[in-house]
């Protein structure tokens, strides 16, 4: 068999691995094997790319051995460095983590493109176009993302705004769009300090973008870069004739896209409005006086209640993986449905700060999915629970978002919590929200504070529940 068909064989198994692989990752019972899955893939495709060196052409035989030995050290070093990261990350940090390797993927889609037009080796107004596109779009998704990056690790408080922004950005993309169509209009034979320029504003633009976006909306616009990302490698793989990377590209750009709607519509807000505003960053002052005052409760005394109760509704959010209180909080699921209680979940699609972030969570606790609901699904009941218990959830359960027209997440749809007949509220003290909004449910009569760490007020509720089975 000779090569060019190896490669094809084996780019047309990665290309179905991926697709598989997703498709696999679309539910919590299957996503562990669709990772592995469409890692093989990946696996398949980068060896398969090593075929390439049975076929190269006379004159770059001789930096073969120096070409094969730089891709093997570059990718023991990304090998060696992704599986430590990747093993010791916290679960609270994987945005960041997909942030980097976003910007990385979208670092690659440049290098490429760069490659291609500095060595003067794409030709025909198509293929320098996309190529074009690809570097530009890749260079903004590098730069952007490590900013999100830095954003989201707390490296970078600042969110740059100033009155003539909107000018600077508009002038910088003008100044690419000039750049790309005088490449192409002068078939790429231009001079290396055009290149040179195109790239360092490209660079430029994804900071300036990135820059005036509060740290709020940094898990939507790094699922924008990945989406970017996608688009930029699907374009440079059709430059280099190469269907396994057109078709991851296209998979990544499309799935990110799709995620980054899902994701914007699950706040009510537009993708242009989380690029453009600065979400939450005057909360305050615009959202007025809440009435009524915070009412503490004994973790114990709710626990216990909540055994004698027929329906508890349970809406975790960020604070429940920050405490790492998953475990505990099923041990705690267990004790009630033992004691006849209906026990349900309630998910936010945005509650945590990653996509499924929660269903992870559950899952890894070995919650089982049929007792877990979409907020759609269970919204409804709410109305029918003795309780609803909260832990470590703000802003995906803020009725304010229902009614009260001058709050910053007016519109974003909710948990209605509100609705169940009494409403625990476990977190640690009067923190706010990530969108820093105050929350009126806290003070609502039908509701009691449970304060205390997400971990310790689930430790005490199981004593206190077990205590009462060893006392009759
Ligand atoms: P948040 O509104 O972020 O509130 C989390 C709450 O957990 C805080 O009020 C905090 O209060 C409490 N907390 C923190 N550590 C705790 C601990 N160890 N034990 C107990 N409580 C703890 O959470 P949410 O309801 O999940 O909302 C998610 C937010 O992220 C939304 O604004 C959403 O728009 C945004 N967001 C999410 C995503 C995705 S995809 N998930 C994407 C973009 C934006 P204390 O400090 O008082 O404890």
């Amino acid at each position: 068999m000779n090569a060019a068909l190896l490669i094809d064989a084996s780019y047309f198994i990665a290309a179905f691995l991926f697709i598989y692989g997703l498709k696999r990752m679309s539910s919590p019972v299957t996503a562990r094997s669709g990772i592995v899955v469409a890692g093989s893939g990946m696996v398949l495709a980068v060896l398969a790319s090593f075929l390439y060196t049975l076929d190269v052409n006379p004159a770059a035989q001789p930096h073969l051995t120096t070409n094969i030995s730089l891709a093997v050290i570059a990718l023991v070093l990304g090998l060696g460095w992704a599986w430590r990261s990747g093993k010791k990350v916290a679960m609270t940090e994987m945005p960041q983590m997909v942030a980097l390797y976003n910007g990385m993927g979208g670092g690659a889609a440049a290098a490429i493109a760069a490659i291609e037009l500095i060595g003067y080796k794409t030709h025909g107004s198509i293929s320098l176009t996309l190529a074009i596109l690809g570097g530009v779009i890749g260079a903004v998704s590098l730069s952007g993302s490590l900013i999100a990056w830095a954003k989201l690790d707390g490296r970078i408080s600042k969110t740059l705004r100033f009155s003539g922004l909107q000018a600077v950005n508009g002038s910088l993309l003008l100044i690419l769009l000039a750049l790309g169509a005088y490449m192409v209009s002068q078939g790429g034979a231009v001079a290396m300090t055009v290149f040179i320029a195109f790239f360092v504003v490209a660079l430029i633009y994804g900071v300036m973008m990135t820059m005036p976006i509060g740290g709020a909306d940094m898990p939507v616009v790094i699922s924008l870069y990945n989406a970017f990302t996608g688009l930029a490698v699907g374009f440079e793989g059709y430059v280099l004739n190469n269907p396994a990377l057109m078709i991851a590209g296209m998979v990544v750009g499309s799935a990110g896209s799709l995620l980054t709607l899902l994701m914007a519509k699950a706040m009510n807000r537009s993708v242009a409005n989380v690029l453009f505003s600065n979400f939450g960053a005057n909360g305050d002052e615009e959202q007025g006086e809440i009435a009524g005052s915070q009412k503490p409760v004994d973790a114990a005394d709710a626990g216990i209640n909540m055994r004698y109760a027929s329906k508890v509704i349970i809406a975790p959010g960020y604070g429940l993986a920050v405490a790492q209180a998953q475990h505990k909080l099923y041990e705690l699921v267990k004790l009630l449905q033992d004691a006849g209680v209906d026990v349900k979940f309630a998910i936010h699609p945005v509650a945590g700060r990653m996509p499924g972030h929660m269903n992870v969570l559950l899952a890894e606790a070995g919650v089982p999915y049929d007792i877990i609901f979409d907020m759609e699904d269970i919204n409804a009941e709410f109305k029918e629970a003795d309780v609803a218990i909260v832990i470590g959830a703000n802003d995906t359960v803020n009725p304010a978002a229902r009614s009260n027209k001058s709050s910053p997440i007016y519109g974003m749809p909710i948990l209605n919590v509100d609705q169940a007949k009494q409403v625990y509220v476990v977190k640690r003290g009067q923190g706010k929200g990530y969108s820093g909004v105050e929350n009126a449910l806290f003070y609502a009569d039908n509701t009691q504070m449970v304060y205390g760490d997400a971990q310790k007020v689930m430790v005490a509720m199981v004593q206190a529940i077990k205590s009462l089975g060893e006392s009759h």
